[in-house]
């Protein structure tokens, strides 16, 4: 099992907070993915939106994976990375047609279109540079993910995709454009999902698609099921490499592909998640009336997931050795209560001075900080 280690002595040197990444871990997860598509017809595309970090597209390119970008920010830090245009798979509900432009402009491997008015921007843009872009249209398969509301996206109250009303009318229409190309449907149901019935709901709405649109004659080259695959933020030690063998498996077992078709995945989360953590100094430890808080020097500016979702990240004191242990609420500088990463956090009794990691922060952490109180954005150390 790889468990991630901290060079602490190094630490204690550094300014804080700063995300701390593990590159072995990083490698061997990509490792591990890999290993399990091996001799399957999948391509990953890891979503660059879960960290843009240029170390971490680096490790990411060398494992050979193709990219998600929701952005034109996204594409060109892809490209700067050194992904290949014809491995960009190009999401968004509001993609402008600067980006669109960009996008044609490298010959990307497929927009992910969310929307019949893009659709005509995009065979327009693309008629004009005399090119034609390859589309996948997203479909909003109206299934509940079952994870947090703001990370569900296949619901049809959701701003996301094509409802499955007009897939006729859009597929109809993609094929009488001459300069669009269309290869596939692309599907995205939430983020962070740990039980995998959502995805074998989805493989079902998608078998029952193929067929409908196999009796009219049309076939798709790729079928693309967007990301979502959990991690177990409770046990980052025990459980550093996510359960991409079952996950890849339910769609082994239950999506029909047909004959030569490619199933593309969109993972950013699974990825990136364990092999991140804020490191943070605490400041002061403060003893309430009913609480005693442990005020840190990195606050939700830095990890906004605690204070946006609820979500917990496992908080370990690295320096402390005290065997006694104390209730804390871990918070942060930042003038607001929700700047608190966790409420009753058992830690081992911590002082003034200490280190803590907040661990599974390696996605959405450092992509999502920001410089509210006009603070700085945290800095990166590696493992090597
Ligand atoms: N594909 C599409 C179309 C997406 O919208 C997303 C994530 C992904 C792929 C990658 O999903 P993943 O494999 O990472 O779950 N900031 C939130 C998560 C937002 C996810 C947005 N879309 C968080 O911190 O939990």
């Amino acid at each position: 099992m790889i468990k991630t280690l901290f060079p602490i002595e190094t630490f204690k040197h550094c300014e804080t907070p700063f995300y701390y990444y593990d590159l072995e871990l990083l490698k061997a997860t990509l490792h591990e993915m890999n290993a399990c598509i091996k001799d399957l017809p999948y391509k990953v595309h890891y979503a660059v939106k879960a960290n843009a970090n240029p170390r971490i597209l680096h490790e990411i390119k060398e494992a050979g994976l193709s990219i998600d970008c929701v952005s034109g920010g996204e594409i060109v830090a892809a490209l700067a990375a050194g992904f290949k245009g014809d491995t960009i798979a190009f999401a968004g509900v509001g993609k402008t047609d600067k980006e669109i432009s960009l996008g044609i402009n490298h010959d990307i491997f497929c927009f992910n279109v969310e929307s019949l008015a893009e659709l005509e921007v995009i065979n327009e843009i693309a008629a004009a540079k005399g090119k034609i872009a390859n589309i996948a249209l997203r479909i909003n398969p109206n299934i509940d993910a079952h994870t947090h509301e703001y990370i569900t996206t296949g619901l049809s109250e959701n701003k996301f995709g094509i409802n499955l009303e007009q897939i006729d009318m859009a597929v109809d229409k993609a094929m009488s454009m001459p300069d669009v190309n269309l290869i596939g449907l692309h599907f995205h149901i939430g983020s962070q999902l740990l039980d995998f019935t959502p995805y074998k709901m989805l493989c079902d709405r998608i078998n029952d698609l193929q067929d409908h649109f196999e009796a009219r004659g049309i076939s798709f080259k790729i079928i693309n099921v967007g990301g979502g695959l959990g991690i177990n933020y409770e046990n980052p030690n025990e459980n550093p490499i996510p359960d991409f063998k079952n996950y890849f498996d339910t769609f082994r077992n239950n999506l029909k592909l047909r004959k030569g078709q490619e199933l593309h995945f969109e993972l950013g989360r699974a990825i990136v998640g364990q092999c991140g953590s804020l490191i943070t100094r605490v400041i002061y430890v403060k003893n309430g009336t009913t609480k005693n808080f442990v005020i840190v020097d990195a606050g939700m500016t830095d990890l906004i997931r605690p204070a946006l979702y609820q979500a917990h990240h496992v908080a370990e004191n690295i320096t402390s050795s005290a065997t006694e242990t104390a209730r804390y609420d871990i918070v942060g500088p930042i003038c607001e209560s929700s700047d608190k990463f966790a409420s009753d956090e058992t830690l081992p009794l911590t002082h003034r001075g200490d280190l803590l990691a907040l661990r599974s922060a390696g996605a959405y952490g450092e992509v999502m900080a920001m410089q509210y109180n006009c603070r700085n954005l945290p800095s990166t150390q590696f493992s090597r």
